[in-house]
């Protein structure tokens, strides 16, 4: 007997269910056709809608049965039911009635038109005619903030909104007012809804009560934009996204699911940040500055012949990115050799990467997925607040802390997708979420313990978690290490130090000589951090030091603004000693404004490139946008520019596949690149097309030019096609949400893949991990120690051109204890100078009464100003009055 699967009746048709799930799940999961509205994988059931009606049979004699609600119905072995039945037909169809009593028939003007659940159950249902005639109830729609606009009258009553907000996403500004037929969903007085999962809203509401604002302003209908599958540029976490065009312009950005990663959910960081490549910083043209400054545009021919210049000379250095693409990276390795390519990071960031390679790669230790982190028993954060670094790693650890444990749910017979029930029972018996950090996180209100203590005393808790450990019946039952232990799926996460880093790797590696299947989630800073790390590069201080003996005369920047790694002082002494300084980036920084020759270049959304995520992960994403005057990628340039150089063979890496095949020859880390997708034209391989099937309207677009039908531009490297017609696949490569008869997003919830897109660098071995010798205890710091507040808008340098997020970023703060405050006499809103080796920078003081005494929290990735050299001492002098911030 197959003990993992049931077979079903469902309208004498045998369908397979999985025990655990509910009838709606089962059915929807073997392709039948059954209409909902209030329940969602993610969020579970809570039989709001009655919509999801089943006639349930009681044994082969009962031939009368009785209505029940499919999501609030357990599968069981050999169950009898019918979608079909009359009865249930009817029900279904006077629900729609009711649901439709109040909702306007807006469709025609309604942003989701076309792609609305609302819209697909009705055709499902079959339902055309409404008895009801008189007046409509009508709401006041309030100002939710730039992301979202909010359109009440279309709400149809489902609670999805709320139980995502409140109970899935932990905000507490957003709720349901009213009673009876006048609820209304939406804020206790119009404001900026403040959860940075807030724009998860637009996809997680069946109809058109939350728009995306930014994409209302450049709207299309979906079926008249291309989608291509892409990876958020924003974070290290590698969220799986959409990204839809029309006429070569970015329209908007949806969720791509990935059981592994992101689900069904986005942070608004990477939903709107993505409109960074609108924005007046885009730099799309080239151009050659002279010595007086005056600056002379250049086509790309032109940009390229003039980078090539420099690669004449042996004397030439290359500085990479971590928020560059690996081919890009590696293009620029190839061309001026491995000794004389730079990492780009501060001397911190290239510390911390390369520990967390050596945790990964060398001792084997197990990551955690955001996926494991929501199915964690136990969890320690150790270090750094999660919330802003990686936010869907934090939404995730939010779940596994706000609901029971698999096994408390087992004991109790709490299916798991009953999710009000699970949350409640949470409640008595919370999953333990231990955070010890310097200051406070945007977590705490569901941990279970909160340390807050300085980095020395962070390496002191974790070594004594580890020597409890090993014996442990020296541990307090009531301590961490007896915590864990006591877990069966621990999950530690950590960042901001190597040295807490290595221990709390020690600490994974010691649980799994217990038999406990721990795994750790290194938190790091940036989009290819890993990736970057991974060409063993020295950081950005040893190309300084190079270009100060004279030796790297010319240098060619990579997509990195260097001003943001590392002090002005040091940076600008080196530029005043090199000869030319070429920039490829595709946004205008103050490393572009400086240079010698800035060349505009294709951003994520313009090349397929690779990103390896902090798991290590590698995932590609593909050219999204299709205009006539795009900059080529990096990769590209840099190319063309070595041929012309001599530096290359003319017939040199003329498909990205064959520069993937240069970088796996030299760097054996990412030879499991060559894996990821199949290449264009690769076997007979059909292409999954990018453009819908109902893709309209390019005659009549450029009927003012033109009225023939443009060819649409293909990608010749990528396995999409430019076509409306061609397989679907049910992984990473889908470009489009869509089934039969289902046009909305929730088609993703018919034909979730178990697939984990992308290759894992360093795949699970099974031996224990290796444990790794600890640094000896840094010399204490004299006087206060300022370590950085990153932000979720804010800190990260190309979302923070995003009008929409530019908009949410606040003023930047130095957090203090309020006894180290009042030593100093500083209060909270005074403005003070906070200075960390030679950078000085303005901040507001903010108190933070949870803070650990001797450390402050100072606000960084501050738009247009240098990064202080964080970890380090500050000095703290009040600013005078008046004078700007
Ligand atoms: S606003 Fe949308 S998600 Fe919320 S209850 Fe109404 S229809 Fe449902
Ligand atoms: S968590 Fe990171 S990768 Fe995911 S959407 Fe947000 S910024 Fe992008
Ligand atoms: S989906 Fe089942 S009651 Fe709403």
């Amino acid at each position: 007997m197959d003990l993992n699967h049931l077979h079903l009746d469902v309208d004498r048709t045998i369908i397979t269910a999985q025990p655990g799930q509910n009838v709606l799940e089962a059915c929807l999961s073997a392709q039948l056709d059954l209409p909902y509205f209030c329940w969602h994988p993610a969020l579970g059931a809570v039989g709001a809608c009655r919509q999801c009606a089943v006639k349930l049979f009681n044994g082969p004699e009962d031939h009368t049965g009785t209505i029940v609600m499919a999501c609030m119905t357990p599968v069981t072995p050999g169950m009898r039911l019918s979608i079909t039945d009359p009865a249930t037909a009817q029900f279904r169809d006077r629900v729609i009635e009711f649901v439709l009593t109040n909702h306007p028939h807006d469709c025609p003007v309604c942003e989701v038109g076309g792609e609305c659940h609302l819209q697909d159950m009705t055709a499902l249902v079959k339902h055309t005619e409404r008895s009801y005639r008189f007046t409509k109830r009508t709401h006041l729609n309030q100002d939710l903030g730039p992301f979202i606009r909010h359109e009440m009258n279309r709400c149809i009553g489902c609670y999805r909104c709320v139980r995502f907000y409140r109970d899935y996403a932990g905000g507490d500004d957003f709720g349901v007012f009213g009673a009876n037929r006048n609820i209304y969903f939406g804020r206790a007085t119009p404001g900026t809804l403040e959860s940075e999962f807030a724009g998860n809203l637009v996809e997680v509401c069946p109809t058109g009560v939350f728009v995306d604002k930014p994409f209302a302003t450049r709207f299309r209908r979906k079926w008249d934009m291309r989608a291509t599958p892409s990876i958020c540029p924003h974070c290290a976490v590698g969220c799986n996204i959409t990204v839809q065009e029309r006429e070569g312009e970015f329209r908007r950005v949806v969720n791509l699911y990935n059981a592994a990663l992101n689900g069904y959910f986005l942070c608004d960081r990477g939903r709107f940040g993505v409109d960074f490549i609108r924005s007046p910083a885009r730099r799309r043209t080239s151009l050659q500055r002279d010595a007086q400054g005056t600056e002379t545009p250049l086509d790309i021919a032109a940009a390229t012949a003039a980078l090539a210049e420099p690669l004449r000379t042996n004397n030439v250095i290359g500085i990479g990115s971590p928020r560059a693409s690996l081919e890009a990276n590696a293009a620029l390795r190839l061309l001026v050799g491995p000794a004389h390519f730079y990492a780009g990071v501060s001397d911190h960031d290239a510390d911390i990467i390369a520990t967390a390679i050596t945790i990964l790669r060398d001792a084997a230790v197990p990551t955690a997925t955001p996926a494991d982190a929501a199915q964690a028993d136990a969890v320690l954060i150790l270090g750094e607040d999660p919330s802003d670094i990686a936010p869907i790693l934090a939404l995730s650890l939010r779940q596994s802390a706000q609901r029971a444990t698999s096994e408390a749910l087992a004991i109790r017979q709490i299916p798991a997708w009953n999710d009000s029930a699970a949350r409640r029972s949470a409640a008595g018996s919370p999953t333990p979420l231990i955070i010890a950090t310097p200051m406070s996180t945007r977590l705490d209100d569901c941990a279970t313990a909160c340390l807050r203590l300085a980095p020395t005393a962070l390496l002191t808790l974790a070594a004594t978690i580890k020597a409890q450990l090993e014996h442990p019946s020296t541990a307090d039952p009531t301590a961490i290490a007896a915590i864990l232990c006591c877990a069966s799926a621990p999950v530690i996460v950590v960042g901001g130090d190597s040295a807490l880093m290595r221990a709390a790797a020690n600490i994974v590696t010691t649980l799994r000589r217990h038999g406990i299947a721990a795994r750790l989630s290194i938190l790091l800073p940036e989009t290819n951090s890993l990736g970057l790390g991974l060409f063993c590069a020295p950081p950005l201080s040893a190309a300084l030091a190079a270009i100060q003996t004279g030796h790297a005369p010319h240098v060619i920047v990579l997509e990195n603004d260097l001003h943001r790694r590392s002090e002005t002082g040091p940076l600008e002494h080196a530029f005043s000693r090199i000869a030319s300084l070429s920039v490829l980036d595709c946004i205008e920084t103050p490393t572009t404004a400086t240079a010698d020759l800035a060349i505009a270049v294709g951003s994520f959304a313009d090349a397929d490139g690779t990103l390896v995520n902090q798991e290590g992960r590698a995932q590609r994403s593909f050219k999204a946008i299709f205009g006539a005057d795009d900059p080529a990628p990096s990769w590209h340039i840099l190319r063309n520019a070595g041929i012309a150089a001599g530096r290359l063979d003319a017939t040199a890496w003329a498909t990205h596949r064959d520069l993937i095949e240069a970088m796996a020859a030299n760097l054996p880390d990412l030879a499991a690149c060559r894996t990821l997708w199949p290449h264009a034209h690769e076997g007979d391989m059909q292409r999954p097309p990018t453009l819908p099937h109902r893709y309209s309207g390019r005659t009549a677009v450029n009927a003012a030019s033109h009225v023939r039908e443009p060819q649409p531009f293909a990608n010749p490297d990528s396995p999409l096609g430019p076509t409306m017609e061609g397989p679907m696949p049910r992984t990473g490569l889908m470009p489009h949400v869509w089934s039969p008869g289902w046009n909305s997003v929730q088609a993703n919830l018919k034909f979730p893949s178990a697939a984990e897109p992308g290759v894992m660098l360093f795949p699970a071995i099974t031996r224990i991990p290796t444990e790794l010798p600890l640094p000896h205890p840094p010399s204490p710091t004299p006087g206060i120690l300022a370590l950085p507040i990153r932000r979720v808008f804010g800190s990260d340098e190309l979302s923070n051109l995003a009008p929409a997020v530019a908009s949410r970023v606040g003023s930047p703060i130095l957090r203090l204890n309020p006894a180290d405050a009042a030593t100093r006499g500083l209060s909270a809103g005074t403005m003070v100078d906070c200075t960390i080796g030679t950078t000085t920078v303005r901040r507001t003081i903010a108190l933070d009464p949870t803070m650990a005494a001797g450390v402050a929290g100072l606000t960084i990735g501050v738009q247009g100003e240098a990064n202080p050299p964080l970890p380090g001492s500050l000095t703290i002098t009040a600013s005078h009055p008046g004078e700007p911030s």
